[in-house]
């Protein structure tokens, strides 16, 4: 039977009906890559932390987070997905891993960067464990606050008026992407202006300066009304680089029962949450985001702290893949299962596991799986052996969640 303690991080917890942390899941929470010196994801929180200089740059808070900070206080409906233990990751009830840095709050101008945990699929794009870096800037509500505000981000547009961008914009307010009950249609447009000019010249330093883009072409972005549970108005921001429109962030009006909740009722403002992968990824050509969590000299020491330059593939070795097929357990099971069983067996020596086949069978209406889970090292290449032990540990931990193999 399940352990009745589990040890995370240097202490101890009791474990319950919640509990899903994996231990290949909680070796990765001591490894800090955003700290470390060099590190591709540590050197562009530098970069982005140049960007917000007079903001306090946050970046130590332990990643065991309760499920009041992570949802409640930023209003997410009691039914909410992400809220699932087949979603996040829990210690138990009340202890799991933050799933975004929006579970901190701050009170003025600060500039945090987390490793977040979500429970997801497997293949080069998805991991486990993410960085983001959360930023928000609150100010007082009253008029001359608001005023101030205004005034800077007229500095603000002046210099971005410097710059080869192409923004296509949303309004900051509209019928669809409301301002608050509590908050008048002026502040919360100021407050929606000011972070839009923050955000478009970080795009522009991150894709234009940065990436070296030539400077003939503008830069594109484009602003989309979005929906988050915790800011409204809200947009996200996208980006037209090599080719392709890129999600960058999330971001909005934070809402005021946040900030109430949190002391401070006389004031507001905008905060907003971007990946740091994804964005590594593409200034940083790397094409696999298993790669930033690889300790292989080949791989650590091609980066200089502070600059950015492409990653230069050492040779790939081949890839083994397996196939199962199994009849899926009558009570419910999630793929996200799946997916843990084979990050916890395997590690990072899966590259990708895909659902290749599905059915129902027609009389007794039980579901089938086939799954292909593809083996790969960037280190070395991986013998016959090697992968037949994985693929034999993969079956009894599918096993023990109650599947049958075909
Ligand atoms: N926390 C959101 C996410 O992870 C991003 C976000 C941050 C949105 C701040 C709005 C404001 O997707």
């Amino acid at each position: 039977s399940a352990p009745s303690h589990i040890r995370v991080l240097d202490n101890t917890y009791l474990t319950d009906d919640y509990t899903n942390l994996t231990s290949s899941i909680s070796s990765k929470l001591s490894r800090r890559l955003h700290g470390l010196e060099g590190h591709p994801i540590s050197t562009l929180r530098c970069i982005i932390e140049s960007h917000f200089p007079d903001f306090t740059h946050i970046s130590s808070l332990s990643p065991i987070v309760t499920p009041y900070q992570n949802f409640d206080s930023l209003s997410f409906p009691a039914d909410h997905p992400g809220r699932a233990k087949t979603d996040s990751y829990y210690i138990n009830r009340n202890a799991m891993l933050r799933t975004h840095t929006s579970a901190h709050e701050g009170t003025e101008r600060w500039l945090l960067t987390a490793d977040v945990y979500r429970r997801d699929e497997i293949d080069a794009s998805h991991y486990p464990v993410f960085h983001q870096m959360e930023g928000a800037k609150i100010f007082g509500s009253d008029a001359s606050s608001v005023e101030n505000i205004e005034q800077e981000s007229q500095r603000l547009e002046r210099q971005l008026a410097l710059s080869n961008i192409d923004i296509e914009d949303v309004p900051h307010v509209s019928e669809t992407n409301p301002a608050q009950t509590s908050h008048d249609v002026r502040s919360s447009e100021v407050t929606a202006k000011n972070l839009k000019l923050h955000l478009n010249s970080l795009m522009y330093k991150l894709f234009a300066d940065v990436a070296g883009t030539s400077k003939d072409d503008p830069l594109r972005v484009r602003w989309i009304e979005a929906y988050f549970p915790f800011t409204s108005p809200s947009y996200e921001v996208e980006v037209f680089f090599r080719g392709k429109w890129l999600e960058i962030l999330g971001c909005g009006v934070v809402l005021q029962s946040t900030l109430d909740r949190a002391g401070v009722a006389n004031k507001m403002g905008w905060a907003f949450g971007l990946g740091l992968e994804r964005i590594a990824m593409i200034l940083y050509s790397i094409p696999d985001i298993r790669l930033f969590w690889s300790e292989d000299p080949r791989f650590l020491s091609q980066f200089t702290h502070g600059k950015i330059d492409a990653f230069k593939p050492y040779s790939k070795y081949p890839a083994s893949y397996r196939d199962i097929s199994f009849w899926k357990p009558n009570h419910d099971m999630h793929e996200n299962d799946l997916y843990d069983v084979v990050r916890d067996v395997a590690g990072d020596l899966v590259e990708d596991v895909t659902i290749i086949d599905r059915f129902t069978h027609p009389k007794t209406q039980r579901h089938s799986l086939t799954v292909r889970v593809s083996y790969r090292s960037f280190d070395r290449s991986l013998v016959n052996d090697e992968v037949n032990i994985l693929q034999h540990r993969v079956i009894s931990g599918l096993e023990r969640l109650g599947v049958e193999i075909r």
